[in-house]
């Protein structure tokens, strides 16, 4: 449970909140590179933690991202041209280059007038198939971390984003709360016996234990989160253990130790929720694998399209929202269906947006099952108090190549702890930022 005045405090996300601030010190994933694929293409609008950027890909392929307004009175950049190296504010003409220099004012007579100023330039980088932006003073920006999928080939990473209409965390909280694994998605873990899924053999067992044993531990990142099921169904029982390192600010690693989920708030009311599976071995980016997976999990286009989750549909009038009971099918229900929803992202989409655009937190009744949402809300509590107090958040530096999920099977008196490559907990960690 958490005070209202404690919710608001973590929600909200603009630029003069506690929690913005903290977002403000860390890259945040807020496009696909695939969604601006050519130099010179069409202008890609972005609104980060309440802030509106203009995202471009000059004639060399260099990406910009630039306050959307124009800096000389304020017309939308997204109406800009980009040509020769820059984009041209249609308005009068002024372009910028990608780092916010001026590069022509052609309504002003004196040449010299466009080096007096700049426009406000975002730090921005592409990585892992993924356009991360930098929302805080580019002079204090941290190195961008090493997510392990960075490394591996174009062809065997997956990213997809989607769009849902919640606050960021609520939406978040969903994948550190493994105890609704084998309820909300009942179906789903039952499809899995027969899928040729990597994702689906790895959750097959749970479910077969409903109430998971929880424990949450610490790190400078922010904390390693675990579920353990007990597994009679053997030769000799075991423990199933599922890691999942939640890395702050908006950041979680599943335990499969193959996808990265990233939750980048747009605003105080919406998110981006960032999937991106990789593999050393499968070629996951390519066909048949990559279509199999988004269907999998609800992820591909024509879902998205129907569900309300891509860019342009989730701001339609025939979104899934209350008025429509966020297009719950109750035939499906009355012929067995459990939840009335297709697929693992449509549940936690619907369940996120029924608590409404902001939860109130102020009602609700934690249970043991909730072990590492209490730990997510005091991590981002401490993160919104220090920025509030002008330091540094929890783990703006991080080691991220070393952080990844992990799940095995535990015989009696085996800790989990070794089944992970980095655990290490904040005041044994050398020189970490918190
Ligand atoms: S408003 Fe952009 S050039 Fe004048
Ligand atoms: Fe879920």
């Amino acid at each position: 449970m958490l005070s209202k005045a404690d919710n608001e405090l973590i929600c909200r996300v603009g630029p003069d909140a506690p929690m913005g601030k903290a977002f403000r010190h860390y890259w945040l994933p807020v496009m696909l590179s695939s969604e601006l694929p050519e130099p010179d293409s069409v202008p890609f609008p972005v609104e980060v933690c309440g802030e509106r950027l203009v995202v471009f890909r000059d004639t060399k392929g260099a990406l910009g991202a630039l306050a959307e307004h124009c800096c000389h009175r304020g017309a939308s950049l997204l109406l800009g041209r980009v040509e020769e190296c820059g984009i041209r504010c249609i308005y009068h003409g002024w372009k910028f280059a990608v780092d916010g220099s001026v590069l022509e004012t052609p309504n002003v007579a004196d040449p010299r007038f466009k080096d007096r100023f700049r426009a406000r330039a975002y730090s921005i980088r592409e990585a892992g198939g993924l356009v991360w932006v930098y929302l805080g003073d580019p002079a204090q920006a941290p190195p961008l971390p090493n997510w392990a999928f960075f490394d591996v080939p174009e062809s065997h990473r997956l990213p997809v984003v989607a769009v849902v209409n919640c606050n960021y965390l609520q939406l978040m909280e969903g994948v550190v709360d493994s105890s609704h694994l084998s309820i909300l998605h009942t179906v789903g873990l039952k499809a899995t016996d027969e899928a040729d899924l990597d994702f689906a053999k790895k959750t097959n067992h749970m479910q077969f234990d409903a109430a998971p044993r929880l424990e949450a531990e610490e790190t400078d990142f922010g904390f390693h989160y675990v579920a353990l099921r007990r597994n009679d169904r053997g030769a000799e029982p075991v423990t199933e253990a599922r890691i999942a390192p939640y890395v702050s600010p908006c950041f979680v690693l599943n335990p499969n130790g193959d996808l990265f989920f990233a939750f980048t708030p747009i605003n105080d009311e919406r998110v981006l929720f960032f999937h991106v599976w990789w593999s050393a071995e499968k070629a996951l980016g390519l066909e048949p694998l990559r279509s199999q997976q988004l269907s999998f999990v609800g992820l591909d286009e024509e879902t998205l399209v129907h569900f309300g989750m891509t860019r342009a549909t989730s701001v339609s009038p025939d979104r899934p929202r209350r008025e429509n009971n966020f297009l719950q099918d109750r035939d499906a229900m009355r012929r067995g269906h459990f939840t009335g929803f297709p697929n693992f992202t449509q549940e936690d989409a619907a369940v996120s947006m029924s608590g409404g655009p902001i939860r109130d937190r102020s009602r609700e009744m934690l249970s043991h099952a909730d072990v590492a949402i209490a730990r997510l809300y005091r991590s981002l509590l401490k993160s919104a108090q220090r920025a509030a107090a002008g330091q540094k958040p929890v783990g703006v530096h991080v080691d991220a190549a070393t952080i990844n999920g992990a799940s095995g099977s535990l015989k009696d008196g085996e800790d989990w702890r070794g089944l992970i490559p980095y655990a290490v907990p904040p005041a044994k960690a050398a020189g970490a930022a918190g």
